[in-house]
């Protein structure tokens, strides 16, 4: 490892892959989110095939696909650096191994709605609001916090590093083989949405 200066094109490149992943999650979540809130008006048609293709979604491509890349590769340059800095991670990393168990309240609560639960739409609409926030959060604070961290500290091969790892999902560390099926769901989402959330979906970066 060297102390050159990185190519600001490689810090670059790597930033705008790992905010283009977010978009994207962004979307989905955004769209699970409306989802949910037409759920709550009485005679909506509950579209069980796109929530529960949405719902796999998202509660695969975050932990098979996302997380594990910023785990083995943007998270580890931060151990050398301050107290301060280690700290901002062990949240985040907090937030990967927590993430579990939030979407876990969504899918009981879908699995609620799915068997009539009187208020189960009620529930899924607050346990989905409580995961997007929370997820939001997280992605807000990778982009605010974490990465002008790494912009500042992060030598040229770090960002080599982060920028192959985030490139073109064909690494099989990175589960490049995973990356093709979650594209076809994504389109096949769009396939099963309805008009605006379509094309609100259709604005997402596939990577
Ligand atoms: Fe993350
Ligand atoms: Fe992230």
């Amino acid at each position: 490892m060297t102390d050159t200066p990185f190519p600001k094109s490689a810090a670059n490149r790597a930033i705008a892959l790992i905010k283009g992943e977010h978009r994207t999650l962004a979307r989905m979540l955004g769209a699970i989110h409306m989802l949910v809130a037409r759920y709550q008006h009485a005679g909506y048609e509950q579209n069980f095939d796109l929530f529960d293709a949405m719902l796999r979604y998202i509660e695969n491509v975050p932990n098979k696909l996302h997380h594990p890349k910023e785990d083995k590769v943007l998270f580890p340059p931060f151990m050398r650096f301050a107290a301060s800095d280690k700290q901002l991670v062990a949240e985040l990393e907090h937030d990967h191994a927590r993430g579990e168990s939030r979407l876990g309240s969504m899918r009981r609560a879908y699995d609620a709605v799915r068997a009539g639960v009187t208020n189960g739409p009620a529930v899924l609409s607050a346990a989905t609001q409580e995961f997007v926030g929370f997820y939001m959060n997280h992605m807000r604070r990778e982009e605010l916090q974490l990465l002008p961290l790494a912009v500042a500290r992060f030598t040229n091969e770090e960002w080599q590093r982060v920028e192959s790892a985030f490139g073109d999902n064909t690494d099989p560390l990175f589960g490049a083989e995973l990356a093709d099926d979650y594209r076809l769901l994504y389109q096949c989402i769009i396939e099963l949405a309805p008009a605006t959330l379509k094309s609100y979906l259709e604005g997402a970066v596939i990577t």
